[in-house]
């Protein structure tokens, strides 16, 4: 069997609504996430001594079973019974650690996708579905990608699609030094709600419609323009992390901006323009300063597609 490379681009979040807590401890959601052209690699040899191990370009990444590559590669071995199957993963990390760009998660979703061709599983993508979503709340997204509204924990999808032959590009801001960690996130997010309960799901499929008819989703059609971006954990991290503030103020100056928000829970953030070129002339005017705050900065286009193999 030869060796497979598996594409796994990060995400962000064009919206995302909390909802509610729900009994299982978890957040009922509203969300649309959007796969971006900034992507990590994973490279997949077979071997056959009932070992997967997994190496990594960024020393700081845990790379034992508490990484969801390799979490993956178990729940596809045990679920297969083929409980000898091995495999040596190399990962080349391009999407910054901690960010809220389900980095980790995209990862899982290109070791389930690569997984289950290298080792020959036939998986249909359904069972891949089911395996992702209890692994992680933004895997499911991450096998599929593209543009898609996501609701419960992120595992219910619902896909969309840019009615425009040039979707927007992005200016992305990270800065090194900074993580936010998403229990940490939803458990601030709680505090500052109290209970706050929406018990009846006909109260969440109400709010779910209202997203589905929401400007964001007339912009995403190509019917109208782009309104401000909603992220509730945005409204959390924001008063607690300085270097969000500084960055979204940062974006915020950059002429012809479609929208500024953070991703996820953070502290990624972004700006989109109609296409690259604009991404990359408010790149250019803005990168002393991203330069003197400490910033790193990409700037990407949209991608339609998640995990997928490469040729
Ligand atoms: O599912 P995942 O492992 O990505 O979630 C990480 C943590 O984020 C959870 O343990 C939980 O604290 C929080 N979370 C949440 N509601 C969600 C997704 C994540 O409370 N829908």
């Amino acid at each position: 069997m030869a060796d497979l490379c598996v594409r796994a681009p990060a995400k962000i979040n064009l919206h995302l609504e909390v909802l509610g807590l729900r009994p299982d401890g978890f957040h009922e959601l509203a969300m649309v996430m959007q796969s971006i052209d900034l992507a990590d690699s994973l490279r997949l040899r077979p071997t056959a001594d009932g070992q997967i191990s997994l190496q990594c370009d960024r020393a700081e990444l845990p790379t034992d079973s508490s990484n969801l590559v390799v979490k993956a590669g178990e729940m596809l071995r045990a679920r297969s019974g083929f409980t000898e199957l091995g495999a040596q993963i190399v990962l080349e990390k391009r999407i910054p650690i901690g960010a809220g760009l389900a980095g980790g998660s995209s990862n899982g979703a290109a070791a389930l996708i690569g997984l289950n061709e290298l080792w020959g599983l036939g998986f249909k993508s359904q069972e891949l579905h089911s395996m992702a979503a209890e692994l992680g709340s933004d895997m499911p997204f991450c096998l599929d990608g593209g543009t898609q509204l996501c609701f419960g924990r992120g595992e219910l999808l619902e896909a969309l699609a840019f009615n425009s032959t040039e979707p927007p590009a992005l200016l992305l801001l990270k800065h090194p030094g900074v993580s936010v960690s998403t229990p940490w996130a939803y458990g601030r997010c709680k505090e500052l709600r109290g209970d706050f309960y929406l018990e009846a799901e006909a109260d969440f499929e109400q709010r779910r419609q209202a997203l589905r008819q929401a400007p964001l989703l007339g912009a995403i059609a190509g019917n109208g323009s782009w309104p401000p971006l909603r992220n509730d954990l945005q409204a959390v991290v924001e008063p607690e992390v300085e270097t969000v503030r500084q960055g979204l103020a940062l974006l915020r100056q950059t002429e012809q901006h479609l929208a500024v928000a953070m991703s996820g829970s953070g502290p990624s953030l972004f700006a989109l323009f109609s296409n690259l070129d604009q991404a990359r002339t408010a790149h250019a005017d803005l990168a002393e300063r991203f330069e003197l705050y400490g910033f790193e900065s990409w700037c990407c286009g949209f991608s339609d597609r998640g995990a997928s193999l490469l040729p």
